[in-house]
């Protein structure tokens, strides 16, 4: 047993460039379409594992106030998952979890991303007894199948097991997916403006299953592999109008299928549309290279240059002196350490 040491992962979250919005196959998180996204650096999840003297398993999460919710059982996504990872991999001690964001959950920075990838990668090297992802790789999980593992408890933490720019291919059956990372070293800086810190009223999960309803899915589905194509030689190229253009009309597009979905599935508010629009006006007007995404919440993604990055938060505050921003920028994908308890 490994119980004299704590095993400690750092897993990022993602921005989805091209979106996973909606599943073919939803015990086998079999996705509508491929996705691709940049992995992020300082918006992470922290979570630590250890093997409990005795079970059941235990997860505390704080939250971004430092208060803690422990959690043994019930529908809790976290809870679901170590319980598919000890059935799928036979493990059976039971662990004692800790958690915690460095952002707040529920607000468009995709928490489950990373959530679900740290704890993935936590709870197997606490098994394993790994110290770090070359061990894990020597006790036969090498990257793809954490990103497989990972990705069965949410979708888009399998693209958060690698760093840089990551592809999630849905495959002609489920088990063909496959996720990786691209050749493509392309520093960018995401801006996320914080339009809104509450938790989403209807989770991502839940919309995945009503995609279908609407009568401008199957457009998007036929339109998307020339997106990826485009995508993939405007990151390849280092060509940001390029990119900017393409996930500028993806993010509206995602949203004009969550919109026209039933039931309706509305993230947008006011504010968003306003940012949105200043961000035109700007590159209209003063030819400020950036661009924006969205993801299942009202917040902004401003993707740009880190050289650029300075600027466009300088103007942000003067025209959103109350919006809140985050930097974050294109990261390395995940960590794994492991110390004494004592
Ligand atoms: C809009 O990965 O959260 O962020 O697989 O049900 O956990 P589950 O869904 P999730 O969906 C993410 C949706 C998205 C787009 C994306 O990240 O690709």
């Amino acid at each position: 047993m490994h119980n004299q040491y704590i095993f400690t992962a750092e897993v990022p979250s993602n921005i989805a460039l091209i979106k996973y919005w909606g599943k073919r196959d939803l015990a086998l998180q079999w996705p509508e379409n491929d996705s691709l996204s940049m992995t992020l650096d300082s918006a992470r999840t922290q979570t630590s594992a250890q093997i409990a003297a005795s079970g059941p398993d235990m997860i505390r999460r704080a939250d971004s106030q430092g208060v803690v919710t422990a959690y043994t059982s019930g529908s809790d996504k976290a809870v679901r998952h170590l319980a598919f990872l000890r059935r799928e991999l036979g493990f059976s001690a039971a662990l004692e979890i800790t958690t915690h964001n460095t952002f707040p959950t529920g607000c468009g920075i995709a928490s489950s991303a990373s959530g679900l990838g740290a704890l993935t990668l936590a709870a197997i090297a606490a098994w394993t007894g790994s110290a770090s992802l070359t061990e894990l790789e020597t006790a036969d999980f090498p990257r793809e199948r954490l990103a497989y593992l990972a990705r069965m408890g949410s979708g888009s933490a399998g693209r958060s097991l690698f760093g840089g720019y990551v592809t999630w291919h849905a495959g002609s059956s489920p088990s063909a997916q496959r996720i990786e990372p691209l050749a493509v070293d392309w520093p960018l800086t995401d801006i996320i403006v914080l339009v809104s810190r509450q938790e989403k009223a209807v989770g991502s999960s839940a919309g995945h299953l009503s995609v279908r309803s609407s009568p401008l899915f199957l457009p998007r589905l036929a339109g998307l592999p020339a997106r990826m194509r485009l995508v993939e030689a405007a990151l390849a190229a280092h060509d940001l109008p390029a990119l900017g253009n393409a996930i500028e009309a993806e993010a509206l597009e995602m949203h004009a299928v969550m919109l026209s979905s039933e039931p309706r599935l509305d993230y947008l508010q006011p504010r968003t549309s306003e940012v949105l629009a200043w961000l035109r006006q700007q590159r209209e007007e003063h030819g400020l290279a950036a661009y924006f995404t969205i993801d299942a919440g009202p917040n902004v993604h401003i993707i740009c240059a880190p050289h650029t990055a300075p600027e466009v938060v300088r103007r942000l505050n003067a025209a959103f002196p109350d919006l809140a921003l985050i930097t974050d920028r294109t990261g390395q994908g995940p960590l794994l350490y492991r110390r004494p308890t004592h």
